[in-house]
Order: C-alpha cells, then sequence, then structure tokens
C-alpha cells in the first residue's frame, strides 16, 4: 500500500529512518522536497494540460514537490497526496500549509484583538481549535502565529500580531504555538506551527509594506527577537522569512538570521520556508543578479524551502551539479524538512488528515462558535464610558443602530479568512435584536465602500455618496442613545494595507460629527485592525468601545458588551495615536537627555511644538464597568536571583469585573539605556464587587537582564524600581537594587 519507506520498521530513530530515505533520494528528489507549489489547478477537475500548471503536474508526479499551500478539504488534499505517495519513485508524502491565521471556518478574533484579552489560556485554546478544524480538512501545517513587533499603526499587518510590546508578544507566540501543535505533533488532530515573519518584518519604513527595515541591535535583540525565542521555547517546527530587507540584508538571504542566530545559537532543527516568491524577490531587492543566484544565496543562507518562486526547483540541480553549491546544504534542508514530516507522522500514515467522517464532524462545531464568542468578548476593550452611558438598560429605550460596518457579516471576520465563508459573522445588527427589551432601528448611515471587496485587491472608499445621511441623522434625533458601529472594513488592513491616514476611513467621521449635533448620546464601537487616532471622538463622544474585528460570534459578543452581560476586560496590546504626526508611538520608549520641560518655558526639550508626548490611549489601557484600587505594593524578598514583589487589588466598584495587573520595571542606569518602562508580568484577576486579592509576582533576575549592542546578553546591577497597575502609565512604585 505505502512506498518502502513507510513500511520500515517504526522502531528506528525519525532521524535513522530519514537519513535512510535520503540516501535513496536522487539529488533532483532532494530539491523536491524543498519545492513548494500553491494550489494550481483545481485538483477535484481535470489534471492540467498547458502552461505552467501542466509543467507543475509533471513536477508533482516526479517527485519534484514536497509542499502545497492554499489546498484545503480531505477530497482535495488525498487527491495530491495520492499522487505523491502512490505514484511517485519513493512516495514521499506532501505537507499541505495554510494560512491558519485567526481560526480556519470558524473565525476568531484578529490576533491584534486577542492579544486584547491578555487570556493567554483562552489564545491557545483559540489556536488549538484552529488546528482541530484545520487539520480536520486536511491542514497539517499553518503559516502562524505571525510574531512580529510593531510600533507603527500605518503598517496593515499589525492586525496579524500580538502589539508594540516584547513580553506581551512572546507570552502569546508560545501560547499560540502550544495550541496549534498540543503536545503529539503526531496526532491527526495537530498542526505544525511557523513562527513569521522572520525577522524584523513590523518596523518597515514609514509604515509601508514590504518596506526596508533599518534598525539597530537593541531594537533588533530585545524588542525584534523575544516572540521568535518563545516560538523555539514552544516547540515551533518551521519559521518563515520575511520579505524585508534588513539592515540591507533581505531576511531571505541572511545567514546571521537563519543560521547563525536561528539554526547555531538557538539550535533550531526544525526547517524554514521562505515566504512567498521571497527568494526571487532578492533580484528586485538588488541583492542578486538573477535567480539562479537568488537561489544560491538562499540555500547557502539556510532558507529550507522556496514557497512558489520556482528558483530552487529551477536552478539548484546546476548550481550544486557546477559545484556552486554544495550538496550537504541541500542535505541539511532535506533532513529539517522530512523530519518535520516525520514528526506529523505522515509516513507513517500519509492520509491521517484525510478523514471525510472527521471532517464532516468537526468543521464548523458549535464549540468552536462557543469558543470564539468568549475569546470576542475577552477581546473587548472599554475606552471611554463618561456618564456611565453603558452598559445600556435592556427595557424602555429607543436606540439608533447606526452604521454600514453594523449590518455587515463579512467584515468583522477581519482578514486572512481564505477558509471562511463570507457573510458567516453574527453582525452587530443580529446581536444586539437578540436583546428584545428596547426599540432598536437602523440605519446605515453612509457606505463604507464602493465596489468589491476582495483579498487581493484595492478597496474603493466611499468619499462623496451622502445619500444615507439624512436618513440616519432623523433616526438619531428621535432616539435616546445612539451606537454608531464606525471604523474599517476587515481587508483595509493586513497585508499590502498600509495607510497614510489613521482616522476614520471615507465619510464615516462626518456622519458622526453630524449624528453628535442631533444627539450626544453616542456610543462609538469601533470595528478596525488597527491603532486609529480617535482625538475628536474621544473629546467629544462619551462611550467608545474597541471591538476590533472579532470574527464569527462578533455581533454576539459586541452586544452582550453593550448591554452588560459581559463585563469589559480587554487592555490595549498596542498605543493609539493621539496624532498621525506620533506614529511611531510606544510606551516602552527612552528617556532622551532631555526628556521633561524645562523650569522655564523654553523649547529646548524632547517634544512637539504641536501635539503632546503621550498617546491618546496608551498601552495596557483597558475601563471596565467597574473600578479597581492598588495598594501596598511592597517587595517581600530578594535573593541574588529573585524578587518578590505582592501587591493589593481591590474592586471598589458595584459589578464584578476582571483586572489584568500589570507589573513593569525600569532600570534607571544600564549601558546601553533601557526604556522608561518594560513589562515584565502580567496577572488576569477576577473581583466581586468589594473583593480584595494580593497578587504576586516573582521577578527573576534573567527579565533584569538585557541584550547589549554586541547582541550578548547582560544583567548589570544599578538602580531599579518596580510599577504596578492596570495600565502602562501607572505610577504607584517601589525600588530595589541588584
Ligand atoms: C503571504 C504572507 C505570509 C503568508 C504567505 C502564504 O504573502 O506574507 O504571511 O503565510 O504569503 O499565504
Amino acid at each position: 500500500m505505502f512506498n518502502s519507506c513507510a513500511s520500515e520498521s517504526n522502531m528506528q530513530s525519525i532521524d535513522d529512518r530519514l537519513n535512510s530515505l535520503l540516501s535513496k533520494m536522487t539529488l533532483e528528489e532532494k530539491i523536491g522536497q524543498m519545492n513548494q507549489y500553491s494550489s494550481f489547478w483545481d485538483v477535484t477537475g481535470p489534471a492540467p494540460k498547458e502552461g505552467s500548471a501542466a509543467v507543475q503536474f509533471e513536477q508533482l508526479k516526479n517527485g519534484l514537490v514536497g509542499s502545497m499551500l492554499n489546498v484545503h478539504g480531505v477530497e482535495n488534499v488525498r487527491k495530491l497526496q495520492q499522487i505523491a505517495v502512490e505514484e511517485t519513485r519513493l512516495g514521499i508524502p506532501l505537507i499541505f500549509g495554510f494560512d491558519v491565521i485567526h481560526g480556519f471556518k470558524t473565525i476568531s478574533p484578529i490576533p491584534l484583538a486577542e492579544a486584547a484579552s491578555w487570556d493567554l489560556e483562552a489564545i491557545e485554546l483559540s489556536a488549538k481549535n484552529a488546528a482541530l478544524e484545520a487539520s480536520a480538512a486536511g491542514i497539517n501545517w499553518t503559516f502562524a502565529p505571525m510574531v512580529d513587533i510593531s510600533r507603527d499603526a500605518r503598517w496593515g499587518r499589525v492586525m496579524e500580531g500580538a502589539g508594540e510590546d516584547p513580553y506581551l508578544g512572546s507570552k502569546i507566540a508560545f501560547a499560540r504555538v502550544k495550541g496549534f501543535q498540543g503536545d503529539d505533533l503526531s496526532a491527526p488532530t495537530t498542526i505544525a506551527a511557523c513562527a513569521k515573519h522572520f525577522a524584523g518584518y513590523g518596523f518597515p519604513e514609514a509604515g509601508k509594506e514590504y518596506n526596508s527595515v533599518d534598525i539597530g541591535t537593541q531594537t533588533l535583540h530585545n524588542m525584534v527577537m523575544p516572540p521568535f525565542k518563545a516560538t523555539i521555547e514552544a516547540g515551533v517546527r518551521t519559521f518563515m522569512n520575511s520579505f524585508s530587507q534588513l539592515n540591507g540584508v533581505p531576511a531571505t538571504g541572511s545567514q546571521y538570521l537563519q543560521r547563525t542566530l536561528l539554526k547555531d545559537q538557538w539550535n533550531f532543527d526544525g526547517f524554514v520556508v521562505s515566504d512567498w516568491g521571497s527568494i526571487e524577490e532578492m533580484v528586485e531587492h538588488g541583492y542578486a543578479k538573477d535567480a539562479k543566484q537568488a537561489a544560491q544565496i538562499a540555500v547557502e543562507a539556510g532558507s529550507d524551502m522556496d514557497m512558489q518562486s520556482l528558483a530552487y526547483v529551477d536552478h539548484l540541480t546546476d548550481l550544486v551539479k557546477s559545484g556552486v553549491v554544495q550538496e550537504a546544504l541541500i542535505d541539511d534542508a532535506v533532513r529539517r524538512i522530512l523530519r518535520v514530516k516525520f514528526e506529523l507522522g505522515l509516513f507513517d500514515d500519509p492520509y491521517k488528515y484525510c478523514n471525510i467522517e472527521r471532517e464532516k464532524a468537526t468543521i464548523g462545531h458549535e464549540k468552536f462558535q462557543e469558543a470564539t464568542l468568549e475569546m470576542a468578548k475577552k477581546s473587548i476593550v472599554l475606552l471611554k464610558n463618561k456618564n456611565q452611558l453603558l452598559p445600556l438598560k435592556k427595557k424602555g429605550l429607543n436606540i439608533a443602530l447606526i452604521g454600514d460596518l453594523a449590518d455587515d457579516k463579512t467584515s468583522p471576520l477581519g482578514n486572512w479568512i481564505l477558509a471562511a465563508e463570507k457573510n458567516s459573522a453574527v453582525s452587530v445588527l443580529e446581536g444586539m435584536k437578540t436583546y428584545e427589551g428596547n426599540n432598536l432601528e437602523f440605519s446605515v448611515g453612509v457606505k463604507l465602500n464602493t465596489g468589491a471587496l476582495e483579498f487581493a485587491k484595492e478597496l474603493n472608499i466611499n468619499t462623496t455618496d451622502k445619500s444615507d445621511f439624512p436618513a440616519a441623522i432623523k433616526l438619531a434625533k428621535k432616539s435616546d442613545v445612539v451606537v454608531m458601529v464606525l471604523g474599517e472594513h476587515g481587508f483595509h488592513s493586513g497585508e499590502g494595507r498600509s495607510r497614510t491616514q489613521l482616522g476614520l476611513p471615507g465619510l464615516q467621521q462626518e456622519l458622526l460629527e453630524q449624528v453628535f449635533k442631533v444627539n450626544q448620546n453616542i456610543i462609538l464601537v469601533l470595528n478596525n485592525g488597527r491603532p486609529l487616532v480617535l482625538d475628536w471622538a474621544d473629546q467629544y463622544i462619551p462611550a467608545i468601545v474597541e471591538a476590533w474585528q472579532l470574527g464569527s460570534q462578533s455581533g454576539n459578543a459586541i452586544a452582550q458588551v453593550l448591554y452588560g452581560d459581559y463585563n469589559p476586560s480587554g487592555k490595549l496590546p498596542m498605543s493609539f495615536p493621539k496624532s498621525l504626526g506620533q506614529v511611531p508611538i510606544y510606551y516602552n520608549y527612552k528617556s532622551t537627555g532631555r526628556p521633561t520641560l524645562p523650569s522655564t518655558d523654553e523649547v529646548f526639550w524632547s517634544h512637539y511644538q504641536d501635539e503632546q508626548n503621550a498617546p491618546l490611549y496608551t498601552f495596557g489601557y483597558g475601563l471596565s464597568y467597574t473600578t479597581f484600587a492598588y495598594s501596598n505594593l511592597k517587595i517581600n524578598s530578594q535573593t541574588d536571583t529573585t524578587i518578590d514583589v505582592s501587591v493589593e487589588v481591590t474592586n471598589t466598584g458595584n459589578v464584578q469585573g476582571k483586572e489584568v495587573v500589570q507589573l513593569y520595571i525600569k532600570d534607571h542606569f544600564a549601558r546601553p539605556t533601557q526604556p522608561i518602562k518594560s513589562l515584565k508580568g502580567f496577572e488576569l484577576i477576577d473581583l466581586n464587587p468589594n473583593q480584595t486579592k494580593t497578587v504576586h509576582f516573582t521577578l527573576t533576575e534573567t527579565q533584569l537582564g538585557f541584550y547589549d549592542n554586541d547582541g550578548n546578553f547582560t544583567v548589570q546591577p544599578g538602580d531599579f524600581s518596580i510599577y504596578v497597575g492596570g495600565d502602562s502609565t501607572t505610577k504607584l512604585n517601589t525600588k530595589f537594587k541588584l
């Protein structure tokens, strides 16, 4: 039934088995393992007879393809796997990759929203459920988690990450890898994870997609690298390199990143897949003179698998036969790829992910909807609630619900929803309608977009058609309260979606101001994939709820928060600028030599003439329907290696609520300098009214250390402050010496 290598004794270690297989492989078959194609024909249809698809089909039948992406569904995967396993000489199974970024068919909140929950268990469960659905559809490898730290909301892919902080980003990266891979990668319900995009992709100059990245060693080692290292600690089996060039070297061609750091210093024994076409793109970067040289540079740099650039399958054979590239480099890459396939159990049973009964029983299961609803509620951040306009009373109100996004059932799914069904989300209108005690009327207010809304196409934002304004204003005028759902469409952020303006797109801001003129009781519910500039809204709108793009259960989550059936507990994982000109803006900045206003009104200090230094909403910020008080922060004990810190937190309001207790440190004097604050711990607690909990943190010496400009980790003695509170501006602190 299976080829010889699959029937070999399973008693051998994986490395014995893969070395045995490797010894049988021709050079072409080895290079084939390094070649990945995106789905190049509808496999349920006839085999391609002409063009590039026909060439790729022949390569597939000749064992020159090691992986496919963008193929899902048991029937489709089985058909391709049968070709690889039963029609090629050695029958080496394919590994099937897919962008399972925040859910597969059931869509969870975008990753930036999940990060706002600070709930690591919920985040791990979200990834686990995504793996359950994706694996049931034949997928055995996801191109996630994206762990790129970013401070620049102009860059559209901040929606995919965990925000600006390396500590929170590392904890979330670890949780996501654990969720995807579980404890047994050979189980048919777990999938290999992929840490991406290695490295520095989140720092594109001017926030422009794919733009050059020029960052120093402090930012690289202390901000960018920690989440990637956390994925290694979690046992991640693959990495994906970045499109961008880091300090003049495209990541795909960087020996420093992929060999020196990842494979040598970090002892990574999985494999690195290039991002789509990034190997050949080194020609466009001006780093390789042609695709052949790009192939040589990439394989020497440790890019093990070529996603869809064809550089490897077209040129590596010649490069090896002509002696330019050592076959040992090919063998190393192939060993890594085969190792992961063995670990997934694909050699023992290439069809283990092709169980049609499991597919039917798993995809779209109610348990996933329930979990994604919980995740969505936990991801919502209450930004403002003046006069306690929220939570809404459940009866006797005339509520106007306004906004194109309010009855949109696709946008709330966010971006990277390749396997999801359009119109499958619960809209805000549908969620609000489940509360029948009030009189709810909807008005679109203004169309957000015109024309097609597609993953790969530019959006057409409506900047002229105000024909729906009058009806919305009329409805608002006669209502007790107005819920306005405004923000970005799900395809307004994500890959290829950089923006130079961060306000409400299109005519939404004008609509908001027009409605405000007739009714000031406005609750602004934001749907967005990135921090926005909300200065006007913060000044005039009494209640503002950050509801991101929350996935399949978006409308129910938002309704339950607006009606108080869930007390919002989210905290921002990324700073919201007060002005566009502040971007990039982040909480863990460096002091500078002139951080404060001189005694006179001189201008010689680090500031803007036309804007404050602080963001509108800071990292770690989020309100609740209750309030919390912090007291009695103290250091209970200190040894050479650990410091025990405790603080008392009291729910001083009259409803139950969750609080993310955050611990930051400040290293007052260090070489090189360190940020004015760095997150080093957090704990999510749940308190009833008047309840007090003592929260303990154990700070380790390692947590007080950092990488110096030589890339060496160092812990320097000196004066430190510990800050604890409900966001990064907390003043409550205590001090210690190391
Ligand atoms: C894309 C993205 C990457 C994704 C890959 C496959 O261009 O940069 O994150 O996993 O291609 O879709």
